[in-house]
């Protein structure tokens, strides 16, 4: 299958961004006044909070924006050190090219409390040469002294009317059609996050590229056995973000449960194993830690937890190859 829609489709422009109209007029002045303060995006996900940063980053520092603009996940895997002497050497670095540098956080509220008092004290100590965008779902998990420091935007859900026209441009440049009853179905499933109502409608397309009502329910009931194995290759190759990434989306996109997901991990890491890409010894070690996770799950465990946690075992076995 080709790339996923989500990039292709991704506004590369703040004037491209759907909704958000109380944002996007204020992020231009910026532009236009060449400057901007600590800026700190809050919503649910899906609404474009990472796309405008991206896009407000080009704008704000025209050619060069690559070298002077650092993208990170606080929730980084590899914890959050790693992502501190990230910004640390970054900001050390004089802007080349562009007026300052632009630093984009994203997941700042599963930072702990420290970090982000650790946080704020970086943001002040770099404020001559980086500006911080800063994202988050929800602004009340964030420190005061953080909050004070940055213009707070609010994002909202996208609206249906407004979903549906974009799902008709990007069906209309993939030569794809979709049923007025499709696109109804779609908004409703997709809650106003534009990725999820994206997703679904590249999903259904691979069913018949005329998408009916029919075809959007089917995407959504269960989870392709290739996406699982492509998360099960991605832990055990330690891209435990990758891999992460594609489990939410696999569930929220297609509506899998917790209990069918780990099901099909284990049907998949079985096949795996017939197929020899796994060792006996990681194919034992995998099945014991599939069955205790499965077991949590079943006594009424937070699922996606529960998922994520057994990806983090799978990170560092040595697949056969
Ligand atoms: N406001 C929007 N306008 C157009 N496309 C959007 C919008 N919000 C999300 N999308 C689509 O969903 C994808 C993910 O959006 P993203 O900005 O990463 O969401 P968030 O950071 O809020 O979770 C984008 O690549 C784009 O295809
Ligand atoms: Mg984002």
């Amino acid at each position: 299958m080709q790339g996923p829609w989500v990039e292709k489709y991704r506004p590369q422009t703040l004037e491209e961004v759907v909704g958000q109209d109380h944002i996007i007029p204020r992020l231009k002045r910026y532009v236009e006044e060449g400057n901007m303060p600590n800026l700190m995006f809050t919503g649910p996900a899906g609404v474009g909070k990472t796309t405008t940063a991206l896009a407000l980053a080009k704008e704000m520092l025209g050619e060069y924006w690559r070298q002077n603009f650092l993208e990170l996940n606080a929730s980084d895997a590899r914890g959050i050190d790693t992502v501190r002497n990230d910004i640390k050497n970054f900001s050390r670095l004089k802007s080349v090219g562009a007026p300052f540098r632009i630093i984009f956080l994203d997941e700042v509220d599963n930072m702990t409390k420290d970090a982000q008092h650790a946080l704020r004290r970086e943001m002040e100590m770099y404020t001559k040469t980086s500006s911080f965008i800063l994202s988050c779902n929800y602004s009340s998990k964030i420190i005061d002294p953080i909050q004070s420091r940055c213009a707070i935007f609010r994002f909202t859900p996208i609206k249906g009317s407004q979903i549906i026209k974009r799902l008709k441009i990007i069906a209309e440049a993939e030569n794809v059609t979709a049923t007025a009853g499709a696109l109804e179905s779609i908004v409703y499933f997709a809650e106003g996050d534009m990725r999820r109502a994206v997703n679904i409608l590249q999903a259904s397309s691979t069913i018949d590229n005329q998408i009916t009502e029919e075809s959007v329910h089917e995407v959504i009931s269960k989870a392709k056995p290739q996406d699982v194995r492509k998360i099960i290759n991605s832990a055990l190759d330690g891209k435990f973000m990758e891999a992460r990434d594609l489990l939410r989306e696999v569930m929220v996109v297609q509506g899998t449960s917790g209990e069918d997901m780990i099901t099909q991990i284990y049907q998949e890491v079985s096949k795996m194993a017939m197929e020899g890409l796994l060792d006996q010894e990681t194919y034992i070690d995998l099945i014991e830690n599939i069955g205790k996770f499965d077991y949590r799950i079943r006594e009424g465990s937070n699922p996606r937890i529960q998922l994520e946690a057994l990806l983090t075992k799978f990170l560092l076995k040595d697949k056969e190859s």
